[in-house]
């Protein structure tokens, strides 16, 4: 296996930022990320064992959105994968103040952990719907579909 770092995770549109899960309210790093890629919209899940696992299964197909996909870890871990150029998958463990910034169109799933515990926020750029709406790679249409690599 490969070890990625922040260099090879930038070269397939993946940015990461840290930050401070207690203080990021009042400390201005997420205002100035929102502000800086035109976001609008945040909002908190809390994903644990009282999430159905059909949501959980949703959140580990691969699929893709027509905008770029920011979450921001507050508590807990999960595991980001990602497609590289050669379609094979980057995992990325997310924890406590990872911050992650996914590329429109890049082929992706999430996993829950061993744990299945974690309380994410969802953004979203302001020019939008703050709804979820993802493009499975399993549907016809979606192969149709602009992706980042
Ligand atoms: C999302 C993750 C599951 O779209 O990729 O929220
Ligand atoms: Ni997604």
């Amino acid at each position: 296996d490969k070890t990625y770092s922040v260099e090879d995770l930038a070269k397939l549109g993946v940015l990461h930022y840290s930050l401070n899960p207690q203080t990021y309210e009042n400390d201005g790093t997420l205002t100035t990320i929102m502000k800086d890629r035109n976001y609008g919209h945040q909002s908190i899940v809390t994903l644990n064992d009282q999430i159905p696992e059909t949501t959980y299964a949703k959140f580990f197909d691969e699929h893709i959105h027509d905008h770029e996909e920011i979450r921001f870890v507050l508590e807990g871990y999960g595991y980001f994968d990602v497609r590289n150029e050669r379609e094979e998958w980057v995992r990325m463990m997310v924890e406590s103040g990872d911050l992650i910034v996914l590329p429109a169109g890049i082929n992706h799933r999430y996993n829950i952990g061993e744990a299945k515990y974690s309380k994410v926020m969802r953004l979203f750029p302001a020019d939008i719907e703050p709804v979820w709406v993802a493009h499975s790679r399993s549907l016809p249409e979606t192969l149709n579909m602009k992706t980042y690599v």
